[in-house]
């Protein structure tokens, strides 16, 4: 009969990297991964770290800036991930745009792409590299989102760049299954974090609406009725660094109250 290997999580000796560690979701991935035990990496681009003084103050902490936008600062995020011990990457570092494919212009296709496929890509082949030089089953985690389900009139390139995510996900998977190195995604709903102040101004403006008046129907309309917490993306990323998900590898995890169904 085989033993149970229903363990409580307990991420106690891993290093976890955190991209986008100063965002709604990426802070509060930071604060799960300390409270379980782990040692975090956090990286983002302003100078300092925005997590609790609490938080910060951990040994556990350490918090790098780089500005992933940027050649330089890209390839000493590299670095910094190849000088460690990593078991876990989170790429979670992105950003919005709006614009349909007749407006929107090849400098936010260059900024998104840049930052949301560019830079995951190449953190992923770094920490790829390092886990197996070390001989680590480790686990990455990339975040996509439910608009890389599903293209929309006005959000061209923001969705584009989260499909490339959900490939890039299985092909970096398949590769580095010899490996023991798992490689998941997790595509969030409608979360409420700092990023949606900006996506509301946009819809605003593209769509003529009130201000918070998007952020509202967005909530409404999921079907569990509210828009997620950042804790709630937090908790899948527990559960994809950790061994109870020792066994999957190449997916994409909606966390959306339901909202995408495949
Ligand atoms: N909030 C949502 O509804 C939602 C839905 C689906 C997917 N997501 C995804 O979840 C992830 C986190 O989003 P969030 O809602 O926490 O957003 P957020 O805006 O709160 O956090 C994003 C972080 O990325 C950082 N960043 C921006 N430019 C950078 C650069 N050049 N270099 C380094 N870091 C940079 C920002 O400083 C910010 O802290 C993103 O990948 C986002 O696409 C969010």
């Amino acid at each position: 009969m085989n033993h149970l290997d229903a363990a409580p999580i307990n991420l106690a000796g891993k290093i976890c990297v955190v991209t986008g560690a100063n965002g709604g979701i990426g802070q509060s991935i930071c604060d799960h991964f300390l409270a379980l035990g782990a040692s975090v990496m956090a990286t983002d681009i302003a100078s300092n770290a925005s997590l609790s003084k609490e938080d910060v103050s951990r040994d556990k902490f350490s918090y790098q800036p780089f500005d992933l936008l940027s050649q330089d600062g890209l390839s000493a995020c590299e670095d910094w991930i190849m000088q460690s011990k990593l078991d876990v990457l989170v790429n979670n570092a992105a950003l919005f745009g709006m614009g349909n494919v007749l407006e929107a212009d090849l400098a936010q296709y260059d900024k998104l792409f840049g930052l949301n496929v560019r830079s995951a890509y190449l953190l992923m082949q770094a920490a790829g590299k390092t886990m197996v030089k070390n001989g680590t089953h480790g686990s990455i985690i990339n975040m996509a989102s439910q608009a890389g389900h599903r293209g929309e009139a006005l959000v061209a390139h923001y969705c584009a760049t989260k499909a490339a995510i959900i490939s890039y996900t299985q092909s970096a998977a398949l590769a580095l299954a010899p490996h023991k190195i798992r490689v998941n995604a997790i595509s969030p709903g409608v979360i409420d974090t700092p990023m949606w102040k900006d996506v509301d101004a946009l819809f605003a403006k593209f769509e003529n609406l009130e201000i918070g008046e998007k952020k509202r129907l967005v909530g409404q309309a999921v079907p569990l009725g509210y828009m997620g917490n950042p804790n709630e993306i937090a908790k899948a990323s527990v559960f994809l660094a950790s061994q109870q998900s020792s066994y999957i590898t190449a997916q994409t995890i909606n966390v959306d109250g339901g909202n995408v169904l495949r």
